[in-house]
This record gives C-alpha cells, sequence and structure tokens, in this order.
C-alpha cells in the first residue's frame, strides 16, 4: 500500500510564485509515489472574513490552479475542505486535548493576531483544524513550505498526546512527517527580500502572481530590490540576489551558480525573467483550458471528494469511539 500524503492552500488572494515552489511544484512531483490528497481550505480561509461571492470563485480558481499545476485528478484527489464535514468534526475533538498555550505560542498567530483589534477564535483553532486535515486522513507525509513547518510540529504533538490519552496502547493517529522542497522552501518578497512572499502583502512588486501576464512578472522582476554592487558575486549573494537565484533555480532545476558568475544584475534579472516564463507559460495556458469547461471542473471535486469520503467517516468513527462518543451500534 502507498504511504499518504495531504497538503492543502488557503482560496484567498492571488496564488503566487512561493505557493507554486514551496508547494504545488513539489505535489506535482511526487504524487504518484503516494496515494495524495489535496485539498482547498476554505474553512481555514475563513478565520478572516472573506467576501462570499469572491470566496466562492476562488475555490474554483484554486482547484482549477492545482491541475494546471500538475496535479492529476485521476492520479490525485482533489478537494474542497468544507465539503467533507469530518475535517470540522475532528477538529473539535482535537481541540478538546490541545492545551490553550500551545497555540498562543504559533509565530503565524503571533502575527496574524497583531495586526487585528478583536481576535477570532478560529484564528487561535486554526493549527488544530489543520491538524484535524491531516489526521483525518492518517497522512504520513506533509508536503509545504518552510513557513508550515511549526504548525506541522503541533500537528505531531496533538496525534502523540491523543495517542497516549485515547489509544489504549495503540497508535489511533499517523505522527506525520513534513516534506520541504529542496529549493524554494521559503521564497522572499521581490519588493523586500527580508519577508516572505505572501498573498496578504499589499505591496504591487511583492509577488509574483501564477497568473500575472508576461509583461507584469517581467517588470516586477526587472524591478525587484538587490543591493549596491554591479554583479552576481557567487560567493557573497545579498538576499536579493540570493532570492532572485532560488526562483530561478526552483524553476529550472539545470541553473548553476557558476552559470549567473559576474553577471550584470540587469542581465541576470533577464535570465531568472526568462526561467520564471518558461515554467508559468504551460500552467497559464492549461488554467485557461481548465476554466473553460464548469462542469469539468465540479466533477473534478465531486470524484475527489467520493474517493476520500470513507476514509474521512472512517476516522471519525474510530475516533468517536476511542473517546467514547456515541455512535450507532
Ligand atoms: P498557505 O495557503 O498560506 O500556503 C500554501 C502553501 O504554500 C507554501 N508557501 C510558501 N512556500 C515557499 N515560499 C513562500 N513564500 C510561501 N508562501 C506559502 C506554504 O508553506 C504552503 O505549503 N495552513 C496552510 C494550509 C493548510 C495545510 C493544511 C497545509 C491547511 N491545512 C494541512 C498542509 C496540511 C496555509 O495557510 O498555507
Amino acid at each position: 500500500m502507498k504511504a499518504r500524503v495531504f497538503s492543502g492552500i488557503q482560496p484567498t488572494g492571488q496564488l503566487h510564485l512561493g505557493n507554486y515552489l514551496g508547494a504545488l511544484k513539489n505535489w506535482a512531483e511526487i504524487q504518484s509515489h503516494y496515494e495524495s490528497i489535496f485539498c482547498i481550505v476554505d474553512l481555514h480561509a475563513v478565520t478572516a472574513y472573506q467576501n462570499p461571492v469572491e470566496l466562492r470563485s476562488k475555490i474554483r480558481e484554486t482547484a482549477a490552479l492545482f491541475i494546471a499545476s500538475g496535479i492529476h485528478p485521476k492520479e490525485s484527489s482533489i478537494i474542497v475542505q468544507s465539503d467533507i464535514s469530518g475535517h470540522a468534526e475532528l477538529a473539535w475533538m482535537l481541540t478538546c486535548v490541545t492545551p490553550v498555550g500551545w497555540l498562543q505560542r504559533m509565530t503565524q498567530f503571533k502575527v496574524k493576531a497583531e495586526k487585528q483589534e478583536t481576535v477570532g477564535d478560529g484564528l487561535l483553532q486554526y493549527p488544530v483544524l489543520m491538524a484535524a486535515d491531516i489526521l483525518l486522513y492518517n497522512a504520513g507525509i506533509v508536503p509545504v513550505g518552510e513557513d508550515q513547518s511549526q504548525h506541522l510540529e503541533l500537528t505531531r504533538d496533538i496525534a502523540q498526546r491523543f495517542n497516549s490519552l485515547y489509544g489504549a496502547g495503540r497508535d489511533l493517529f499517523v505522527v506525520p512527517a513534513t516534506h520541504l522542497p529542496l529549493v524554494g522552501a521559503r521564497i522572499m518578497g521581490l519588493d523586500d527580500p527580508t519577508q516572505k512572499m505572501s498573498k496578504s502583502a499589499i505591496g504591487a512588486h511583492h509577488a509574483i502572481a501564477l497568473l500575472d501576464a508576461p509583461d507584469v512578472l517581467r517588470n516586477k522582476i526587472m524591478r525587484a530590490t538587490t543591493d549596491s554592487h554591479p554583479a552576481v558575486d557567487i560567493e557573497a549573494m545579498g538576499p536579493g540576489i540570493q532570492n532572485l537565484f532560488n526562483i530561478a533555480q526552483a524553476c529550472d532545476e539545470t541553473v548553476t551558480k557558476e552559470q549567473v558568475a559576474f553577471m550584470r544584475y540587469g542581465d541576470f534579472k533577464k535570465f531568472v525573467v526568462e526561467r520564471v516564463m518558461a515554467r508559468l507559460a504551460p500552467i497559464q495556458a492549461k488554467y485557461r483550458e481548465v476554466t473553460e469547461d464548469p462542469a469539468y471542473l465540479d466533477g473534478v471535486l465531486r470524484e475527489g471528494a467520493a474517493r476520500v469520503r470513507p476514509i474521512a467517516e472512517e476516522t471519525i468513527r474510530t475516533t468517536k469511539r476511542a473517546m467514547g462518543l456515541y455512535t450507532a451500534e
């Protein structure tokens, strides 16, 4: 039996190159070796207010981008989190074994909470729902970008705590491993290479959206923040140049440091633009093809849900039994 893989992306903002190089690309590469489930995590998205009409269309856009990025719906299950009730149900059961101190320590919670006047309970519970996503399918491997590592550690802690409280000597939940890509685990903002590239950053030149037109992405890369050196010094790349190099190498694995040594920054940026464009052009073409037929997307999501629902229902049943909750005989 193949080991199971689970990962997810929030359907908010514009999916960007960080999401692709940190997650989607890796998913596409490993999917055939595992039983893979890739999820559009809309319940996570609503931990911050989302316009309902926009959210509905973002869910479809995200599903289409999964396929456009190389996730094969026949090989992997593409699902929407709120379509499978087990995610929310298991999250409650896991919440009840999770000390609040563990959640308050989460870096992403602290950063997001600082920006808000009233902090919703959902924001604090966010990583428990994430643990539920993974444990619901007993996934052994979770391919993510580096920013999710802390949440994955918490998932392991929750799984172990649940196992020791309710497992009666058995491991009820598989304790999952984090799978980071070799290159591209942490792509930084183009306007500020000290900040992670993020969907919520506001700068117009911060992130490359997967659907950016060629002239838009060229312009963003050509304007990327670097340093005052004239040419690439491969022994001592500043953060901006290092980030652009990582992007080029993650887009095209044949790229080496020697290839860019002593390149003037203008030429180096053009080199990066070419690699990014070559990577994104087929994704954008496939995206247009997939979105031409809304019925196809609905079919993919229906099929994905039908495939994984029995796994989710079984986990809910065994978890309820383990906790002594009511299940009809
Ligand atoms: P999200 O939607 O913020 O990001 C989706 C994926 O993209 C990766 N990523 C990056 N990788 C490299 N460089 C970056 N700048 C960058 N920005 C984002 C993220 O690491 C992630 O892999 N909480 C998750 C979604 C989630 C999930 C899960 C993931 C919910 N349940 C269960 C795995 C398993 C999130 O908000 O990802």
